[in-house]
């Protein structure tokens, strides 16, 4: 939305109207109170009124306050003249605060540009010992992964954990460029139906359970022949995943989406398709190179 998108029309003169009415009506309330029906009482002599042992004196405002006064209200004429103050009316500078946040971003820019380009240059798990580094790839977390990684990387249900050492799709200084530069789509199928039934699921989901040395209500012996059927294609025949997949561990007890056997069956009942963004476009590469500096520095 630009400026002119709200002040369109009437919105425009109405502004102004009260503007007008404001500044004209502060020099008309100087105005009047100069002259005052109380003249005939001398300067310095009691007014008539007094409250609680305080009497009023018949005490002008002293000059140089209203100079000052008066001051303000040219300062005021002469400040929207110059900026844009009247409605949408440009302002003789040609000030916007379009114009002034580009010239600081390009301010910015030039001055970061430099340090990304100097950072470039070291590898990301050299990178990651910087401390200056660092604290700018925190920076850029801040404002572009927290939201769902959450502020401290730990994530939550649904968003990984950045700060632990399990890695769905593989926590090298390499893997972590590629998983922020081209983002990664997980693609975990529902398989509900495919496993012939509710005994069929409640035999797999202990199976599931067994790998992490828990129990479920179904019988895991028959849900590892499920498994290893259906299921070890992506997540290995040992359950231990598949980083070219970014089909979870399933031994290790971390869990994305939960690790009861209520959350493990809803998994497999409607699958999962967790989404990563790609930051290529809008970080672009030096930007990706500081901030896997800074997750790399999470974990290692
Ligand atoms: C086509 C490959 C594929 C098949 C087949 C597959 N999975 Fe998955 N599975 C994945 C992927 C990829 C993920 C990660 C999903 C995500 O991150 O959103 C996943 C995630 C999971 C999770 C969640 C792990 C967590 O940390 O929360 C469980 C549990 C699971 N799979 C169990 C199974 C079971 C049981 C079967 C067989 C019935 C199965 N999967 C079949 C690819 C597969
Ligand atoms: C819109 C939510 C969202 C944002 C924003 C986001 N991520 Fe992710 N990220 C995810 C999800 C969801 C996954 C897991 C994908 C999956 O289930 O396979 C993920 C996975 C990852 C992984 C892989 C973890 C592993 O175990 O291999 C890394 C690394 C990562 N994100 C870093 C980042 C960084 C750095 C940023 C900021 C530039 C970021 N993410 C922004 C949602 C997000």
């Amino acid at each position: 939305m630009t400026g002119t998108d709200f002040t369109q029309g009437w919105v425009n003169g109405w502004i102004i109207t009260i503007v007008l009415i404001n500044l004209v009506g502060c020099l008309w309330l100087l105005w009047w109170t100069r002259k005052r029906p109380e003249d005939h009482i001398a300067e310095g002599e009691s007014m008539g009124h007094s409250f609680d042992g305080i009497e009023e004196l018949n005490n002008p405002l002293p000059h140089w306050w209203l100079n000052l006064f008066y001051f303000t209200i040219a300062f005021a004429f002469i400040y929207l003249t110059l900026y844009p103050g009247w409605g949408d009316a440009k302002g003789m500078l040609g000030w916007t605060s379009h114009g002034q946040w580009g010239t600081e971003v390009e301010k910015a820019n030039n001055r970061y540009d430099r340090i990304f380009a100097e950072y470039a240059g070291v590898p990301v798990a050299e990178l990651a010992k910087n401390p200056e580094a660092v604290k700018i790839g925190q920076r850029l977390f801040g404002n572009n992964c927290a939201l769902c990684h959450g502020s401290d990387a730990r994530g939550n249900t649904g968003y990984p954990n950045l700060t632990d050492a399990d890695w769905l799709y593989g926590g090298t200084p390499e893997k972590i460029m590629e998983t922020v530069t081209g983002g990664r789509n997980a693609m975990m199928p529902a398989l509900g139906a495919a496993l012939g039934g509710e005994q069929g699921i409640k035999d797999v989901a202990a199976y599931v359970l067994s790998l992490s040395g828990r129990q479920g209500a179904g019988d895991a012996t028959a849900g590892k022949a499920k498994f290893d059927m259906m299921c070890a294609a992506c997540h290995g025949p040992d359950g231990k995943g598949n980083q070219m997949l970014g089909s979870a561990n399933l031994t290790d007890n971390i869990w994305l989406y939960g690790g009861t056997e209520v959350a493990i069956t809803e998994t497999i009942v409607n699958g999962r398709q967790g989404k990563m963004p790609a930051f290529k476009d809008t970080l672009g590469e030096q930007k990706i190179h500081v901030l896997a500096a800074y997750v790399y520095s999470l974990s290692n």
